[in-house]
Parts: structure tokens; C-alpha cells; sequence
């Protein structure tokens, strides 16, 4: 359910119309849709009403704070993986209390900066980084909440790009070795034992990678508790896939019932760390077309959004569905919608069949909303983009397109080389 919808052949946000914000921000841009991130939310949230849990959003996914607000004035909390993404939480006004901080390369300032915030809890990814969180604790006299992310080893059938479960994954301690962990956690004088958690993967389409990964997590937390470790907080991770094309992944209601359903007696508080669910189709990015070539055959539509905006079609192979801004009756043709970088890989769509488009022409890229702009560069330095945010028949700039000053600050010539 989006709020993208065509009013007399013309592309809607909301009550917003698509050509006349690209008339007043130029292209490309990112444009999200307010309703539809409020609702992805609210959907996700209530289907785990009947149990305690937080809803904390993947910051990766789409890290605009004023995104980030949506959630933050909803009750959720974020889930991060770096320093710069706890500093846009924090902007974003996000409560301590509901953090957690995933990641397998965290290094000692990010993790003193989110000891001093008193976020909830580091999962924590390996053994020395148990060491270390300890240790850097101790010195600043702070008691650390901690869970161990677990590698359950089961296999979500995604991009193989995107799988993180697996033991051939870097991610996680593999769930054998994790109960030597705990209990060498659990001599560690500065940290407190909150929790377990996993993540399997994203753009997962099935149910069952999710509920094989919790009955190997409930297993342990048992196992746990029955060492006298009390587990508080069952933290799943994030991963529910959605639709791009084809995909027919279970709806957020049909993934809580489920694991509901598989977590009975468990007495602890879910976190669940959602980004693409919620923020993937609540975007498009919004380019236009500049020309249109053929070679021996192959037709190209050159528009003015690249790879350094909208990174998925090269580095995964992504789908994402092309549509005109303006609808007609028109002839169809099979081409690839290629950006102006200097890479046969910078496309945005490949031999898709599509209605023909002429130059000047708008073209919306459908289910942007997550690791889009999170994903975006400078490359070929090209400033970045823009992102809008409509929210019923109003709209707002919520990042500036960067200038060409943007592209250099920070740069210095050395003296040396003055002329
Ligand atoms: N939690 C952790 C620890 C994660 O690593 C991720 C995503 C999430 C939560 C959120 O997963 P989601 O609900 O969005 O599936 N750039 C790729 C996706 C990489 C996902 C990385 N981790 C893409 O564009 O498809």
C-alpha cells in the first residue's frame, strides 16, 4: 500500500503532483510519500500489539533525520550501525532507551560515544569485541547493555549480496560458540547481559528463514536462562521483504502472527529492526529522460539520474519498476535506462520492456525509498541529489541538492603547489 497514484494520467504523491515539484527542484530527486511511511510503521507496530516490543528502524535504509522523526515521534527506536548514524539519531530526537547498535567493525569512539548516550544495547559481533566493549566501559566508570548477535545458519534464500546468516557470512558469533561467549560475558564486570539477537538477511520473501532463525535463538535463550542468565530482549533484526516486481512476500500481520505464534512462554521484549518494509516503497526517485540512442539494435534511454543515485540495479541486479510521470497511450519497446557515468555498469534498467519515452520526458523509479539516497556518492562528482518529502498537498525540501562547493569541502591544496 503506497501513496503514488496516477489523477488523470499524471503521477501523485499524495495530493501532490510529481511534474510540479520537479519544476521547482529541477531533477533528479528522491520524493517520499509522509501517509505511506506513517502507515508502513503503524502496520508494523501494531501487528506485534499483543506483545512487548520495539519497532526500531534500520537507519541504513534511509537515514534522513527528518525520515528518522516519523519513527522517533511514533514511539520507535533505531537500530544503527555507526557513529554518524548514532549522531543523525540523536538529531532526529530518538530515545537512548530504544537503540541498539548492530555492526561487525565498531570501533572504540563510536563505541564510548554510545556509552556516554546510555543506548540500550551493542549487539555484539564477535569475541574481542566483547573485550573491548568491556574495557572501554570500565574506563568511563558505565555499565554497557549488551546482546550477542548470533549467526543462526539458516539460509533466507536472498541476493547472495544481501544474506547475512549463514556461517560463510562475516556477521554474528555462529550460535555454538555464542554460549562460550555469554558466559564469558557474564564475568565481565561492566557489562549487563540484555539480550540475543540475529539478523538473516533482507528482502526476504518466505516466513520460514524467520521462524527456523528464532527456534535456534529460543533454543539458546532457554539454555541461557537455565545458566542463570536472564535473557530480557529477543531482538530479530530486520529483513521482511517487499514487492519491487513480482515478489509476493507475507504481509507484516502474516510475519508477526507467525512468529508470535513460535515465541510462546519466551517472557522477553522483541526488538525488530525493519528498514526496507518500511521505507522502500514509501520512495521513487524522480529523473528525466535527456536522450534516446540506439546501437545495432539495443535502444538506450539516457536519463539524468546514475548509479552514484540509485546504486541497486548495478551492484545487485535490482528491479525497480520504470513508469512515466505522465501516462499516454504510447508504443512499447524492450531498452536500458542508463545514467550519464563513465560505467557500462551504471543502468537502472536492463533490456526491460517499457512504453517508449522522448527526451525531456519524466520517469519515475518506483521503490527507491530504502538504500537509495543511504547509498548515493559523489562519483563522477556529481553533488547529491535532493530528497522531498509530500505529506497530504504539501511538500518539503528535507535535503538540499548539494552544490558544487558541497562536492570540494573539506579539500586543500597544499602551499607547495600554490600558482
Ligand atoms: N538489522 C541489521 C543488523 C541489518 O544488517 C539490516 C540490513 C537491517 C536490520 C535492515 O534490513 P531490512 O529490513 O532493510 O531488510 N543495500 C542492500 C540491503 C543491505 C541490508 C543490510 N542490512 C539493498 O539495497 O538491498
Amino acid at each position: 500500500m503506497n501513496y503514488f497514484n496516477y489523477q488523470d494520467d499524471k503521477l501523485f504523491c499524495e495530493e501532490v503532483s510529481v511534474p510540479k515539484i520537479a519544476r521547482e527542484v529541477g531533477t533528479p530527486f528522491y520524493l517520499y510519500s509522509h501517509r505511506t511511511l506513517l502507515h508502513h510503521f503503524r502496520v508494523f507496530d501494531t501487528a506485534f500489539a499483543e506483545v512487548p516490543h520495539i519497532v526500531c528502524f534500520a537507519v541504513k535504509a534511509n537515514s534522513n533525520t527528518a525520515i528518522l522523526r516519523i519513527f522517533v515521534r511514533e514511539g520507535g527506536g533505531v537500530d544503527l550501525v555507526s557513529g554518524g548514524e548514532l549522531y543523525r539519531a540523536l538529531k532526529a530526537g530518538a530515545d537512548p532507551g530504544k537503540i541498539v547498535y548492530s555492526g561487525v567493525g565498531k570501533r572504540e569512539d563510536e563505541i564510548d560515544f554510545a556509552l556516554k548516550i546510555g543506548i540500550l544495547m551493542f549487539n555484539v559481533e564477535s569475541d574481542q569485541e566483547l573485550e573491548t566493549i568491556n574495557a572501554r566501559a570500565e574506563i568511563l566508570g558505565i555499565r554497557a547493555g549488551i546482546g550477542l548477535r548470533v549467526n543462526p545458519d539458516v539460509d533466507p534464500e536472498t541476493h547472495p549480496h544481501i544474506s547475512t546468516g549463514l556461517k560463510k557470512n562475516k556477521f554474528g558469533i555462529n550460535i555454538e560458540a555464542s554460549l562460550m561467549a555469554y558466559r564469558r560475558a557474564a564475568t565481565l564486570k561492566n557489562l549487563d547481559i540484555k539480550g540475543v539477537s540475529c539478523h538473516i538477511g533482507s528482502q526476504v520473501t518466505k516466513l520460514s528463514p524467520f521462524i527456523d532463525a528464532l527456534g535456534r535463538l529460543k533454543e539458546l535463550l532457554l539454555r541461557l536462562r537455565g545458566e542463570g542468565i536472564a535473557i530480557r530482549y529477543l531482538d530479530l533484526g530486520g529483513g521482511l521483504g517487499i514487492t519491487y516486481n513480482q515478489e509476493t512476500p507475507p504481509r507484516p500481520s502474516e510475519y508477526a502472527r507467525a512468529i508470535i505464534d513460535a515465541s510462546r512462554n519466551m517472557a522477553c521484549t522483541f526488538i525488530f529492526e525493519p528498514g526496507r518494509v518500511i521505507a522502500g516503497n514509501a520512495g521513487i526517485l524522480v529523473t528525466r529522460v535527456l536522450y534516446t540512442k540506439g546501437n545495432e539494435g539495443k535502444r538506450f534511454v539516457v536519463v539524468d539520474a546514475g548509479m552514484n543515485d540509485l546504486l541497486r540495479p548495478s551492484l545487485y541486479g535490482s528491479f525497480h519498476r520504470i513508469q512515466p510521470v505522465i501516462r499516454q497511450e504510447r508504443e512499447e519497446m524492450i531498452a536500458d535506462v542508463v545514467g550519464p557515468i563513465c560505467e557500462s555498469a551504471d543502468f537502472l534498467a536492463r533490456g526491460r520492456k517499457m512504453s517508449v519515452f522522448e527526451p525531456g520526458e519524466l520517469m519515475a523509479v518506483m521503490s527507491a525509498g530504502a538504500y537509495g539516497f543511504s547509498m548515493s556518492s559523489n562519483y563522477n562528482s556529481r553533488p547529491r541529489i535532493p530528497e522531498i518529502m509530500v505529506r497530504d498537498d504539501r511538500w518539503y525540501v528535507i535535503r538540499k541538492r548539494e552544490s558544487c562547493e558541497d562536492l570540494i569541502r573539506g579539500e586543500e591544496i597544499p602551499e607547495f603547489m600554490n600558482i
